[in-house]
């Protein structure tokens, strides 16, 4: 990844590969012996390593970071709450009511909601909710979209090694070991924006679907996005078949609209998930929507039950009050939005520069560069792109001082703090990292 030395990260590698699996606290941070980055530090749109080195990030920790890091706004809101009302107390707060009213404040379609504290979390309680109330037990995701790491979602469509010759469908393959073959039991997985694969799979177990959970722009494989119309499709068949439908917000919730993609697509869900840039970059998250499904949550013998010690959190909360807060009262989505815009054309000017025939997808807020002549459908047509290139280009990237995962799977994701970015040295250093990129093949 880098040419520079880093002695010092080199360094805390090695300690903690003594301490942890990998050296690395989550598995997908450990990117090889050389390349594995330690932070120092971090404040608005800029990451520092360990060994000095300073990037634009455009990664942002897979996404929380909506305004900047260590927002002063957020954070002094924060540091007051802990010093003079605390952190958790194992009861209520008025907190709890007030961040869920700026929620629906923001997504009118939203009529109750839980907290949880990770994306997983949320996913997790919306899809027991879901089952609580429909009575019934299979879900239905698509290939490509991320749901968390826990059992039931750690099946994939294994696209990395289809071969479309002779394999009329990916495999469906666990994320690794220690997933229980009987977790799958429940589970369909259909390609993105095929009307034919969902009709299929409700004629096949209709009557036992209590849920599509679905990421409507894929945050987690290059923002490719479902279309109107197909969002269309599965709120009528959910309606058909009395399935809900849940939208995994949790990247693109009070990222992509003040009321997430619900609001682009003018489409709602029965349930959805949001976290990540709610709290930017305080562990909260949530999960919400028709009060009649949400209050199957109860005690008695039918209700689902829904809770946990960090739930709802003071820190959480109090730092979920102060983003929700700004992100109305403010234009800070706008600004994030033109800079996102400013900055897919200068991309788009040196791809062109270079001849790369290039194609962009989802929002100006978190969008995936796809280096081919069709925008991607579905992780199947991801496949035909040119990934290769974009992994050469974004180790580049990092080389010169752009943070990015190196996979253009990974969306590039905006906060406000990038509008005082100096739009002519990045342009300068893509440029200087395709030149790179091509000589290197
Ligand atoms: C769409 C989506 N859902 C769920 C999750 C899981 O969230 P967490 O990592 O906070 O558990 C993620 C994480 O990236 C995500 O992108």
């Amino acid at each position: 990844m880098t040419d520079h030395h880093k002695p010092h990260g080199a360094e805390l590698l090695k300690e903690a590969q003594e301490h942890m699996p990998l050296g690395v606290a989550d598995s997908y941070r450990y990117w090889g012996q050389e390349d594995t980055v330690f932070v120092k530090s971090v404040k608005g749109c800029t990451l520092t390593d360990c060994d000095g080195q300073e990037f634009v990030d455009f990664r942002l920790a897979y996404g929380p970071i909506i305004l900047g890091y260590r927002d002063r706004r957020v954070d002094e809101a924060v540091i007051k709450c802990i010093t003079e009302s605390g952190t958790i107390s194992g009861f209520s707060s008025e907190l709890d009511a007030q961040v869920i009213s700026l929620v629906k404040s923001l997504c009118p379609h939203i009529e109750k909601m839980r907290f949880a504290n990770s994306g997983t979390e949320a996913v997790i309680g919306a899809v027991r909710t879901a089952r609580g109330f429909t009575g019934k037990n299979k879900v239905v995701i698509v290939e490509g979209g991320f749901h968390g790491l826990y059992d039931e979602m750690m099946w994939k469509s294994d696209v990395d090694n289809w071969n479309p010759q002779t394999q009329a469908a990916p495999e469906v393959i666990p994320f690794g070991a220690g997933i229980p073959e009987a977790s799958r039991e429940h589970i369909e997985i259909v390609p993105l924006n095929s009307f034919e694969a969902i009709d299929e799979v409700f004629e096949r177990v209709g009557d036992d679907i209590a849920a599509i959970v679905i990421e409507p722009i894929m945050g987690n494989c290059g923002s490719i996005s479902s279309t109107k119309e197909y969002m269309q499709k599965l709120r009528d068949v959910c309606d058909q078949f009395g399935a809900l439908l849940i939208m995994d917000e949790v990247k693109t919730g009070f990222r992509v609209a003040k009321g997430g993609v619900a609001e682009l697509y003018g489409i709602n869900s029965d349930l959805t998930t949001y976290a990540k840039a709610i709290g930017n970059g305080y562990p909260v998250a949530a999960f919400g929507g028709r009060a009649d499904v949400m209050n199957q949550i109860r005690f008695d013998k039918t209700g689902v039950t829904h809770g946990g010690t960090y739930t709802a959190n003071l820190i959480g909360l109090t730092a979920a009050k102060a983003t929700l807060t700004i992100l109305k009262e403010t234009d800070a989505l706008e600004t994030v939005n033109r800079v996102g815009g400013e900055i897919r054309e200068l991309l788009s000017r040196v791809f062109t520069k270079f001849g790369i025939e290039h194609r962009f997808s989802g929002p100006d807020a978190m969008f995936g560069i796809h280096f081919g002549n069709e925008v991607p459908q579905n992780y199947r047509d991801w496949k035909k792109t040119d990934s290769a290139l974009y992994v050469r280009f974004a180790h580049n990237l990092i080389k010169n001082g752009v943070m990015l995962e190196p996979d253009s799977r990974e969306p590039w994701f905006i906060c406000e703090a990038h509008k005082d970015i100096d739009l002519e040295w990045l342009e300068k250093v893509a440029v200087q990292s395709m030149e790179d990129a091509i000589n290197a093949d």
